[in-house]
């Protein structure tokens, strides 16, 4: 309705205030209106990211704050530093401030009810990043990844680094029993959860006829599970199992783990417990060992042999599903979903717009990540982004 009136400045940011108190407009549920959109620099989007400890969200909040700002937006992009309360106050912060519209990777998916009640009541929408917020109606929409397929995805590179399936996903000719361990996520991130069962779905039928084997025992997520996916974390978790489990004579010959951070520690212990690259006469083969993320210095690893793949998400494409659904939802437009079945929070299931993924080796190396420009070939030699 507002759309009709002849608006002076002044009276469409009346107009725009008195839509977001009324909690929308015409013919929608939303609470934008026309001449948000038509004005775009009036307009400030808040970008919370968990933290700058992994390259990815670094990534991720420069694309999208990038993005936004050419298309006129202006961004509030704040880091958390893997802190609740942090994330907390900077988003309390955020509303106050009258940002129009939130995009949030929270940290633990199941603390921000409160600011997510705030921003609801305040008119502004919210926009899930990669990590479903939970347990709060008033998520608008979810940008992410297909999280049960990079599970899946990490477990076939598993038992194909092993040798039990061939690059095309047919039998290999390794038959077992190779001794594996597990891990998986910090347990508040929901898709950690998609993870390990997109993995453990795919390895079950091979832990129960005895081809993989994990010799610790612990196969629960709640067993296995890194609280804020920290590296250090994965680094002493692998140490305790090679003291408790491999101390006489068995060795470790492939390890599941879901992010290039956990990966690094998990190497680290692995090599000074003597384990190393094949090439070194004498020493004990570095297990097959997965990743996600492709992190540089991973990277570097998966190109010298030592991890064995990595699942690649191309966080310039996440960055686009979510400045694309913001400008819908700042016209006052729904943006468009691919899934709306599988996201349930627990309130609802969040409308949800999911990417693939690759799962890279090191064969692939150059033509996904080198071609597509993500990484220049420098970089990847000197596992370092320039
Ligand atoms: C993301 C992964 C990332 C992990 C640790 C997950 O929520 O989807 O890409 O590796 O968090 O930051």
């Amino acid at each position: 309705m507002s759309r009709k009136l002849g608006l002076t400045a002044a009276s469409a940011v009346l107009a725009l205030s008195l839509a977001a108190c009324g909690g929308g407009g015409a013919g929608s549920s939303s609470s934008g209106s026309g001449g948000e959109a038509a004005n775009p620099s009036d307009t400030t989007i808040g970008v919370s990211m968990p933290t700058k400890e992994s390259e990815r969200w670094i990534a991720d909040g420069n694309n999208v704050k990038k993005q936004l700002e050419d298309k006129g937006y202006k961004v509030d992009l704040q880091y958390a530093n893997n802190d609740i309360p942090t994330q907390q106050q900077q988003l309390d912060q955020m509303i106050t401030k009258g940002d129009k519209l939130l995009i949030v990777a929270a940290i633990d998916g199941t603390a921000l009810g409160s600011q997510l009640q705030a921003a609801a009541d305040a008119g502004s929408k919210v926009i899930s990043y990669d990590r479903l917020i939970r347990d709060s109606k008033n998520v608008d929409f979810y940008v992410s990844f297909d999280n049960y397929k990079v599970g899946v995805a990490q477990a076939t590179a598993l038992l194909t680094g092993l040798g039990i399936l061939d690059k095309d996903g047919n039998p290999g000719t390794a038959k077992g029993p190779f001794n594996i361990e597990l891990f998986a996520g910090s347990l508040d991130d929901n898709n950690a959860h998609f993870f390990f069962d997109g993995a453990m779905d795919t390895l079950k039928k091979y832990i129960d006829d005895g081809t993989l084997v994990v010799k610790s025992g612990q196969t629960k997520i709640e067993q296995v599970a890194i609280l804020r996916w920290e590296q250090e974390t994965a680094q002493k978790r692998m140490e305790d199992l090679l003291t408790s489990t491999y101390n006489s004579g068995d060795k470790v010959n492939g390890v599941l783990s879901p992010y290039d951070g956990l990966s690094r520690g998990i190497i680290t212990a692995l090599q000074n417990a003597g384990y190393g690259p094949t090439t070194d006469s004498g020493a004990q083969p570095m297990p097959i060992i997965t990743g996600q993320d492709a992190e540089i210095a991973s990277v570097k690893f998966i190109a010298d042999g030592v991890q064995s793949s990595t699942i690649f998400k191309d966080t310039r494409l996440l960055a686009e599903q979510a400045v694309t659904a913001a400008v819908a939802f700042l016209k006052g437009d729904t943006p468009k979903a691919n899934d709306t079945k599988t996201y349930d929070n627990g309130q609802k299931v969040v409308p949800s717009y999911l990417l693939p993924v690759v799962t890279v080796y090191k064969d692939d190396i150059q033509k996904e990540l080198v071609d597509t420009g993500y990484y220049t070939a420098d970089e990847v030699a000197k596992g370092q982004a320039s």
